[in-house]
C-alpha cells in the first residue's frame, strides 16, 4: 500500500520532523498528480458561472478530496460561509475529512471537519464540512434555508440512496428560495436575516422589525454541485432543468476479467480459495474482496487467519483489513504516535483512524475485505486484484405487505464494472468474478434507486417535518411508488405521528421526527418513558442500531452457543441484548479504575472474544448509547441528534424498570405491534399485519423455545424469511396496547 508511510521507522534517520516534512511533500506531489488538478481553474470558472454543476469522474480522480479545497481557495468561504460535502456513508465522510485535514495541514475539527450521526467533529472555524446526506437533511430541520452554506456538494450521487434523493429535492427548493426576496419566503416570520444568515429571533417585535429591514434583500445564493462516478449524467442534468455537466478524465489501466466456469454453491468458500490462489500464485499487489456486510467480513477474516496458520511460516505474510460502513467513533489517533523501534507503523488513517495497527517490516500482502463502500466511496491505494462474488446486500420493500427486508442480491452491471475498475487504478490488474460470464449478461444495467425499494415512513416523517405536506406531489428525481407512500402514511398514522389531516401530530409526530431513528424505534423510546423503562429502551435501540452482537463461527458453534447462554433471557433477544450491554458496561467500569483506558479496552476485547461477542459492535453501541463525542478536542455537539440528550430535552422521563421486565416487554409490544407474529402448528410464524410466513432466525435465543406470540425487529430474507431480534409477548396485550390496530374478536 503506497500511501502507508513508515512513521518513526528504523530506516528514517532524520527523526520525526524530517518524516513530517517528507510526508507533507509527498502529499503535495500526490495532489498535483491527480487528474482533477489540471482542471482546477476551469472547474472554478464553471462553478462561478453555473449555480448547478454536475461533475462526473472516475473514482480516484480527486473529486471528493480536492474540489472542496479548490472552492475554499477560490473564496467560497468568505463571510464565514461553509462548503458542505455530503456522503452516503459515515465511514467515507470521516476518512475523507481526515485526509483533507491532513492535506491542508490543519487539525481535525478546525478548518476541516466532519459531522455524522452520533459524532460531530466541527467547530465554529470549520469551513469544509464533510457529512452524511442524512445529517444535512436533519440540519435542514433546524435551518430551513441551510443559510450557512455557500456551496453544497452532493457526492456519490450515483448511489441514489434514499437520503440522497430526498436531499436533491430539498436542495432544489432551498436554492430557489435563496434566490427570492426574503419577504416573499414562506415561514419567514420564524427567522431573522442577519448578514445573509438566517438566525432565530427571540420575539415577535424583533421579528417584525427585522422583516421590515430585509424587505427587498435576498439570502446569499447557494451553489449546488452534484458529483457522481457513473458516467451518465443525463438523469441529474434533466432533473435540474438541463444543468451543466462536466467530466473529469480519470486514469484507468486495463483489468483482465476472469469468470468461473459454473455458478458457485458456496461463494464464501470460493472467495477464500481465490484469496489464497492470489496470495500464493500471483505477483505482488493487494487484494480487494467485496462482501455483503460486517458479519460476513468478520467470518471471512477469521477463516483467512485460520488458514494462514496452516501455511508454512514464510507464506504467512498476508494481512487482513476489514472495512465497512458502520464505524465506532472511538478515536485514539494512535497513528500519530511514534511506533516502537523495529516496527513500522502503518498509517491506515485513510481507512479508519481507530484502526491503528502496528505491522512488522516485512509484511507485504494485504487483503482488504470490504462492503460495496469500496466501489466508489473510498479509494484504497495499492489494489491490483479484485475478487467480486457479485453480490450486495440491499433493501427491498413490499408495499403490499408493508415489510422491508434486507436481501443479498446480484449487483448491477454498473456495480460490477466499478468493482473491477478498482484493480486498475495504479497499473494493470485482475478481477475475479465468482460467477459465470453468462450470468453477467443477465445483470441489470444499473441499480434501482433505493427510494423505490424501501419503507418510506422515515422519509415521509422527515418531509412532513420539513413542511412538505404533499408527499406524492414532491419533486423527486424519481417518484417513489404511490402505494409505498400510502402505506407509510398509514404506518405513521398508526404510530400516532400524524393527525387526521395527515399533518405531524403534537407532540408525538414532532418528537419522532426529531429522533434520528427509524420511526418504530423512535416511538418505542417515547412509549418507554410512559412505561418507565426508557433506560432499558435506550440500550435496546443502541444495540439494535449496530450489526450483530454475537458471532458463531461454523466450527465453534457449540462453544459459541454455550457462551451466549449466560446472557440469554428466556424472554427474548431484546433482554439478552440488554444483558450483554450491562455486562460489558460493568466490566468496562471496573477495569477503568486507575484511569487506564487502554487496559480497559484490552480487557473488553478479551472478554468479547471469550464470549463470542463482536467487540466492534459492542463498542459502537456503547458509543451510541453514551453519545460519546470526540472529547479529546473538547468540541461540543451543536446539534440535537444525540438520542439520550434528545429524549431528555423533549421532557421524556428516563427511568429504569429495574427487575420488572414485564413492563419492558409490554412496551415492546406497544411499539412493535405491526411486527407481531403468531406461531403456526408447523412451528413457523405468521406476521399478523401482513399475513407473511416467517421463521425465527437461528441466532435468536428463542429459536428453539418458540413462544406462541412474539414481536420482531427486522425481517431478513436469505433462503427463508427470517425474523431477527424477537421477544416473547402475550397476544392479549396487542388489542390492549394497540387498540388502533387490533380488536379482540370472540
Ligand atoms: O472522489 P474521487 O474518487 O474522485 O477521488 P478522491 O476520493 O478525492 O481521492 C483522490 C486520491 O486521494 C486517491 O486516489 C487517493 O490516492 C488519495 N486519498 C487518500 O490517500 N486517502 C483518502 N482518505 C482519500 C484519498
Ligand atoms: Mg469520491
Amino acid at each position: 500500500m503506497p500511501s502507508m508511510d513508515p512513521v518513526g521507522s528504523k530506516g528514517s534517520n532524520g527523526g520525526p520532523k524530517a518524516d513530517f516534512f517528507a510526508r507533507k511533500q509527498r502529499i503535495e506531489q500526490q495532489r498535483k498528480s491527480l487528474p482533477i488538478a489540471s482542471v482546477e481553474k476551469r472547474l472554478m470558472d464553471e462553478v462561478r458561472s453555473h449555480d448547478i454543476l454536475i461533475i462526473v469522474g472516475e473514482t480516484g480522480s480527486g473529486k471528493t478530496t480536492q474540489l472542496p479545497q479548490y472552492l475554499f481557495n477560490a473564496g467560497f468561504c468568505r463571510d464565514g460561509k461553509i462548503i458542505g460535502i455530503t456522503q452516503p456513508r459515515r465511514v467515507a465522510a470521516v476518512t475523507v475529512a481526515k485526509r483533507v485535514a491532513e492535506e491542508c495541514g490543519v487539525e481535525m475539527g478546525q478548518r476541516v471537519g466532519y459531522s455524522i450521526r452520533f459524532d460531530d467533529m466541527t467547530s465554529s472555524s470549520t469551513r469544509i464540512k464533510y457529512m452524511t446526506d442524512g445529517l444535512l437533511l436533519r440540519e435542514a430541520l433546524l435551518d430551513k434555508y441551510l443559510s450557512k452554506y455557500s456551496v453544497i456538494i452532493v457526492d456519490e450521487a450515483h448511489e441514489r440512496t434514499v437520503d440522497t434523493d430526498v436531499l436533491l429535492g430539498i436542495l432544489k427548493s432551498v436554492q430557489k428560495d435563496r434566490s427570492r426576496p426574503i419577504n416573499q419566503l414562506p415561514n419567514i416570520d420564524h427567522t431573522k436575516v442577519n448578514n445573509g444568515v438566517v438566525i432565530d429571533k427571540e420575539n415577535d417585535s424583533q421579528r417584525a422589525s427585522s422583516l421590515n429591514q430585509c424587505r427587498g434583500l435576498k439570502l446569499s445564493p447557494l451553489k449546488l454541485i452534484i458529483m457522481s462516478a457513473s458516467l451518465d449524467a443525463r438523469g441529474f442534468s434533466e432533473y435540474f432543468g438541463g444543468a451543466r455537466a462536466v467530466h473529469v478524465q480519470g486514469r484507468q489501466f486495463p483489468v483482465d476479467i476472469f469468470y468461473t466456469k459454473a455458478p458457485e454453491t458456496d461463494y464464501l468458500d470460493a472467495t477464500l480459495i481465490t484469496i489464497f490462489q492470489i496470495h500464493l500464485e500471483e505477483g505482488a499487489g493487494d487484494v480487494l474482496v467485496f462482501l455483503t456486510g460486517q458479519e460476513e467480513i468478520e467470518s471471512v477474516e477469521r477463516l483467512v487467519l485460520e488458514k494462514l496458520q496452516q501455511l508454512p511460516e514464510e507464506k504467512r505474510k498476508l494481512k487482513v483489513l476489514p472495512i465497512y460502513s458502520s464505524l465506532p467513533s472511538e478515536k485514539q489517533m494512535q497513528v500519530f504516535m511514534p511506533a516502537p523501534t523495529g516496527f513500522r507503523k502503518v498509517d491506515l488513517s485513510f481507512m479508519f483512524e481507530f484502526f491503528s495497527v502496528v505491522y512488522d517490516l516485512d509484511a507485504f500482502g494485504y487483503v482488504i475485505l470490504a462492503t460495496n463502500i469500496a466501489e466508489t466511496s473510498v479509494t484504497i491505494p495499492g489494489i491490483k486484484y479484485v475478487i467480486d462474488p457479485g453480490l450486495v446486500k440491499a433493501r427491498t420493500y413490499s408495499a403490499r405487505t408493508g415489510m422491508e427486508s434486507l436481501v443479498v442480491v446480484p449487483t448491477s452491471k454498473a456495480q460490477a464494472l466499478q468493482r473491477s475498475g478498482r484493480a486498475g487504478r495504479e497499473g494493470p490488474g485482475k478481477c475475479f468474478r465468482l460467477y459465470p460470464e453468462r450470468e453477467f449478461e443477465k445483470l441489470s444495467d444499473s441499480t434501482v434507486p433505493e427510494i423505490k425499494r424501501c419503507n418510506l415512513s422515515k422519509v415521509v416523517l422527515q418531509l412532513k417535518a420539513l413542511g412538505v405536506d404533499d408527499i406524492i406531489g414532491f419533486d423527486f428525481m424519481e417518484k417513489p411508488l404511490r402505494e409505498a407512500v400510502i402505506k407509510s402514511l398509514e404506518l405513521l398514522a398508526l404510530l400516532g405521528a400524524l393527525t387526521e389531516e395527515s399533518r405531524l401530530s403534537k407532540p408525538v409526530g414532532h418528537q419522532m421526527a426529531r429522533l434520528p431513528l427509524d420511526p418504530t424505534h423512535a416511538k418505542a423510546l417515547i412509549l418507554a418513558s410512559q412505561f418507565n423503562c426508557l433506560e432499558e429502551m435506550l440500550i435496546t435501540v443502541a444495540m439494535l442500531s449496530v450489526e450483530s452482537i454475537f458471532y458463531a463461527p461454523r466450527e465453534k458453534l457449540e462453544e459459541a452457543r454455550t457462551a451466549a447462554k449466560c446472557f440469554s433471557s428466556l424472554e427474548g433477544d431484546h433482554l439478552t441484548l440488554i444483558n450483554v450491554f450491562r455486562a460489558s458496561d460493568e466490566l468496562f467500569e471496573k477495569s477503568k479504575i486507575g484511569n487506564n483506558r487502554e487496559k480497559a479496552e484490552k480487557n473488553m476485547r478479551k472478554w468479547c472474544k471469550e464470549n463470542f461477542i463482536n467487540s466492534r459492535s459492542v463498542r459502537q453501541a456503547r458509543d451510541i448509547h453514551r453519545q460519546a463525542t470526540s472529547s479529546f478536542l473538547s468540541l461540543k455537539p451543536k446539534y440535537d441528534w444525540q438520542i439520550r440528550e434528545n429524549v431528555e430535552q423533549m421532557g421524556l422521563h428516563v427511568a429504569s424498570c429495574g427487575d420488572d421486565m414485564l413492563q419492558f416487554r409490554r412496551c415492546l409490544a406497544a411499539a412493535f405491534f405491526l411486527n407481531a407474529a403468531l406461531k403456526q402448528p408447523d412451528g413457523t410464524y405468521r406476521v399478523l399485519s401482513s399475513g407473511q410466513s416467517v421463521q425465527i432466525h437461528p441466532s435468536s435465543v428463542l429459536f428453539r423455545t418458540k413462544p406462541d406470540c412474539l414481536i420482531f425487529d427486522e425481517l431478513v430474507r436469505t433462503n427463508h424469511n427470517y425474523i431477527r431480534n424477537v421477544s416473547r409477548v402475550d397476544y392479549l396485550w396487542l388489542p390492549e396496547l394497540a387498540p388502533q390496530y387490533y380488536t379482540l374478536k370472540e
